[in-house]
């Protein structure tokens, strides 16, 4: 396998030019776990009514009908029922990297209905979803050009936390079908990774002993592998029953139960792990073709069905197969001030995670 050359994404948290009113805090009175929902029908228009946080305000909405099913949506309501039904958080514009916009993902769903974009049929490459008895998981291929992430931005984690409790997107949150109920549950735990050309999602039962722990979100910079371990492989389309994994990051060696700590980003690039993780077993898999699961999806073109002009630092938004550099910085580092510092180690590209999960889906 030819390994190219990956930029580490340095994250910053560009706090919007000029406009912004005065930042006067960086954590809400009430983070996002903790704002609980009976039902979509519940949800006020924005779930993130912050103002004067170092980042800003909630940049999409949670009321989400036929009005707001468009390419354009600004969709924060994530719906993740089943192996045909689930919405990524992928960004609302090309031309940025995932760790430079995670703030303000939007929901791309593969099923109409939700109100909000669709994922281009097609761009879907190969998924397993798996139901454990603690949470549902679904991980993937995807050409990420389709849904506004560069060509060859390696991306980083969103998650109902964040380092200031305000989760990636602001204000996202997430529902589903699969626990029963006359009406979709809200998941206030759940973290997907997305880039690399992979998605990967996870929301956890919220009447199960420990949500916390099974969507922990703080190994974001390990990537998908390790905190969403799978069988997926591209070209197959899977839905399973299984196992829980272990809790990510704690793992057994010599007999003796770990749990490992991800270094500080001061330190570097993660180069080494402890441990591989443990795929869980699965069981009453069954297998689907693409076409029967996402036939009623509109056809897209790359990422430039959002209007607005490409800009050509990071984010190629080419079909893929074209050669076009996406060297330049993938998150151009800028300057950070001290205010955006301690969230910005919330994101980052999990290069050493992807790296092995090329190997995993190869
Ligand atoms: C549809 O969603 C929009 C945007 O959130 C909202 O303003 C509008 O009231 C909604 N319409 C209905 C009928 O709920």
């Amino acid at each position: 396998m030819q390994l190219k050359m990956l930029s580490i994404t340095l994250v910053v948290i560009a706090v919007a030019s000029g406009s912004l009113a005065q930042v006067t805090g960086t954590y809400p009175a009430v983070p996002l776990i903790s704002k609980h929902y009976a039902s979509p029908a519940d949800l006020p228009y924005k779930v993130d009514t912050d103002t004067g946080l170092v980042r800003g305000q909630q940049t999409g909405y949670n009321i989400c009908n036929s009005t707001t099913e468009n390419q354009q949506s600004l969709c924060q309501t994530f719906y993740f029922n089943a192996h045909d039904d689930f919405c990524l958080t992928a960004p609302p514009n090309p031309g940025k990297t995932v760790a430079d916009q995670e703030g303000e993902m939007v929901a791309w769903c593969s099923k109409k209905g939700h109100g909000t974009r669709l994922i281009p049929n097609g761009a879907i490459k190969g998924l397993e979803f798996r139901k454990t008895p603690d949470y549902i998981q679904i991980v993937g291929k995807i050409d990420q050009t389709l849904i506004n992430i560069p060509e060859g931005d390696y991306g980083g984690e969103m998650d109902s936390g964040g380092a200031d409790g305000r989760g990636n997107p602001m204000g996202g949150v997430f529902f589903s079908t699969a626990w029963g109920g006359s009406s979709p549950i809200q998941a206030s735990h759940w973290t997907c990774f997305m880039g690399g050309d992979m998605f990967g999602c996870k929301a956890c039962d919220p009447s199960k002993s420990n949500p916390r722990r099974h969507c922990e979100h703080i190994y974001d910079r390990i990537g998908i592998v390790w905190n969403m371990p799978s069988n997926a492989k591209e070209g197959e389309f899977v839905s399973c029953d299984a196992d829980n994994a272990e809790f990510v990051g704690v793992y057994t060696s010599n007999g003796q139960v770990l749990t490992y700590t991800q270094p500080p980003e001061s330190l570097g690039a993660i180069s080494t792990m402890p441990y591989t993780p443990t795929i869980p077993p699965s069981s009453n898999c069954k297998t689907f073709a693409s076409t029967q699961l996402f036939a009623a999806l509109p056809t897209g073109s790359s990422s430039g069905s959002t209007s607005g002009t490409i800009t050509g630092s990071g984010g190629s938004s080419k079909p893929t197969g074209s050669a076009s550099a996406t060297g330049s910085g993938s998150a151009g580092a800028k300057p950070t001030d001290s205010g955006a510092e301690a969230i910005a180690v919330s994101a980052a590209a999990s290069v050493l995670g992807v790296l092995f999960a090329a190997l995993f889906l190869a």
